[in-house]
């Protein structure tokens, strides 16, 4: 194994552009404003950055409607703004990966513009079009309740076009090769730029068939293998992380089963089923899912998230764990969304519990994969549910107790601040829990900082152990010798537990806490402990000389592993 794949261990935070931090003023944050954040986000220990859409944009969908792919939004700033800002993030060991909004632009891209206009234009076949109105055209939308159908007519062109998402988001004719080779444009562009990679938006409808004829997309993987050989050409270690919420079943095809897809994925599935284990407070169906995400490639990754900037999609749930993922953490009709998902930020959902904010947060720091986080999360901040569908979300980051919260001098921000309530920024700001070392954002700090010492959780094999309790989750990696546990308590109620780490090594017998002073020392080779509600643990096993022990390669290499199945 390669031990440069940054992306193993990485921890990833995004943020928006608009709605992070506001340099000159004019309402609406900038790069120059994120660039001066860098010091608090190197602070915090964060190594990736994953930034929402910030090309020129109408902004019907936050950016993801983009109108010209080969600009910065004017809002935002300028190129060279950008390119400053990825050289001062490199400079603290920052790398900076986008998201790549290719199934569809904006309709007032000029490439959507010329081709309804012309149908003698090049641009005509680079969307996806019908003479008469296709069948099914109600069926497959992604926003059930705000839109209707996946066709619309256009006047002009005097056809109907295809749009997976809002009517304003034609899709691109993604199997035409001049479509495929501008994408490729686009990332050579930005790579050229300083980005270290992508967040690739909506990978399966990007690569799926589409036409008035399809009645069931197919997947066309082999694009992706097309676009990670490119992007490895010019730069090896830039990487894509796919946004797919798809079934484990499909996994390896995008990973690709020789890891030469996909580098990243994010865990929908994990994801999910988190949730749904906070909530009920059993562990099991996230224990299913974690077994069946388990199979990838070596050299592919987990994206491990609790919220993102979309509605928490709980639309592979069986109805009933929907329902109780509802009840529990989004009662009201309008914390819902799209009648699959809850719609606000996680600390309300979690009734701003902080020892279940601090456990769904551990539970994403040492699941399989690499942690993403979401800005202001590591405040605690919350939503307005006053704005419509996802923005309310998406409020400006909390900095401080001055007026905006110091996310801008303007007293018209983007979007409006968070300024009542027990989530207002008054109570919740970045400032304040600078300064107190028992704040949220502090605990978040330890906690990445000890998680970059756990690399074991991104390299290494893991094993749920069996504990007999349905409301607790053990997990242990391996890795070089090493071996770590981790103990979760879903419930409120202390919890009283016995458990073998499954090791035969002598070292098994000690647990050293890497949070706490409480060790644990196995009794007929047995772990006693006890969980205060919503307790957690991180143990090493055996004794801190870890590193000391750490082998500079597979212990059992892979390579020889893959040999034998060949052979057989
Ligand atoms: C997925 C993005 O996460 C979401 O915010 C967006 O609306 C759709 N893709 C369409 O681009
Ligand atoms: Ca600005």
């Amino acid at each position: 194994m390669i031990n440069d794949l940054w992306y193993k261990n990485a921890v990833f935070y995004c943020l928006s552009v608009g709605t992070y931090m506001d340099a000159n003023g004019d309402g609406i944050g900038d790069f120059e404003g994120v660039a001066r954040r860098l010091d608090y986000l190197q602070g915090l220990g964060i190594t990736a950055l994953w930034l929402m859409p910030f090309q020129t944009s109408p902004g019907r969908d936050d950016g993801y409607d983009v109108s010209n792919y080969y600009e910065v939004d004017p809002r935002y700033g300028t190129l060279g703004d950008f390119v400053e800002f990825t050289h001062a993030a490199a400079q603290r060991g920052i790398r900076v990966i986008i998201d790549l909004v290719v199934n569809h632009t904006s309709d007032q891209h000029p490439w959507f513009q010329e081709a309804r206009r012309d149908p003698h234009s090049k641009y005509r076949d680079w969307y996806v079009w019908s003479r008469k109105r296709p069948p099914d055209s109600s069926k497959g939308v992604v926003f059930p309740g705000v839109q209707k159908s996946t066709w619309s007519y256009d006047s002009v062109a005097r056809a109907w076009y295809f749009h997976r998402f809002y009517d304003f988001q034609p899709d691109l004719n993604t199997a035409n090769p001049q479509v495929l080779s501008e994408i490729l444009k686009i990332m050579g562009f930005w790579i050229q730029a300083g980005v270290s990679g992508f967040r690739m938006d909506a990978v399966p409808f990007v690569i799926a068939t589409k036409g008035p004829a399809v009645r069931r997309p197919l997947e066309q993987y082999e694009m992706l293998r097309a676009i990670r050989e490119f992007l490895q050409w010019r730069k090896g270690d830039a990487i894509v992380l796919a946004e797919a919420n798809v079934l484990p079943d499909t996994d390896m095809e995008y990973f690709g089963r020789d890891g030469d897809r996909m580098h990243m994925m994010f865990n929908f599935q994990v994801n999910q089923n988190l949730f749904y284990a906070l909530a009920a407070q059993d562990v099991r169906p996230l224990s299913v899912a974690l077994r069946k995400t388990k199979p990838r490639p070596d050299t592919a990754q987990w994206g491990q998230f609790l919220r993102n900037h979309d509605e928490l999609d709980l639309g592979r749930l069986t109805d009933p764990q929907r329902e109780r993922v509802f009840r529990e953490f989004g009662p009201e009709p309008s914390m819902q969304l799209y009648r699959r998902g809850i719609r606000r930020r996680l600390a309300p959902m979690l009734a701003g519990d902080r020892r279940r904010i601090e456990l769904a947060y551990s539970l994403m720091f040492t699941l399989p994969g690499t942690p993403v986080i979401r800005y202001g999360d590591e405040l605690g901040m919350g939503d307005d549910l006053k704005l419509p569908e996802r923005n309310c979300a998406r409020t400006p980051m909390q900095w401080s107790t001055e007026p905006n919260a110091g996310f801008t001098k303007s007293d018209k921000p983007i979007s409006p601040v968070i300024s009542s309530g027990p989530y207002g920024y008054e109570h919740v700001n970045a400032a304040q829990q600078r300064r107190n070392p028992e704040s949220l954002l502090n605990w978040t700090e330890r906690i990445i900082r000890m998680r970059k010492e756990v690399p074991e959780i991104g390299w290494g094999d893991f094993q749920l152990l069996p504990t007999g309790d349905v409301t607790v989750l053990a997990i242990r990696y391996d890795w070089r010798n090493n071996s770590v546990v981790f103990v979760h308590n879903l419930s409120g109620k202390p919890r009283e537990l016995t458990f073998d780490v499954g090791l035969q090594s002598e070292d098994a017998s000690l647990l050293i806490n890497l949070l706490s002073d409480d060790h644990s020392r196995a009794r007929h080779g047995r772990h006693h402990i006890v969980l205060e509600g919503y307790g957690y643990r991180w143990f090493r096993v055996g004794g801190l000389d870890y590193l000391l022990k750490r082998s500079n390669v597979e212990v059992q290499s892979k390579v020889h592993k893959i040999a034998r199945r060949r052979k057989r």
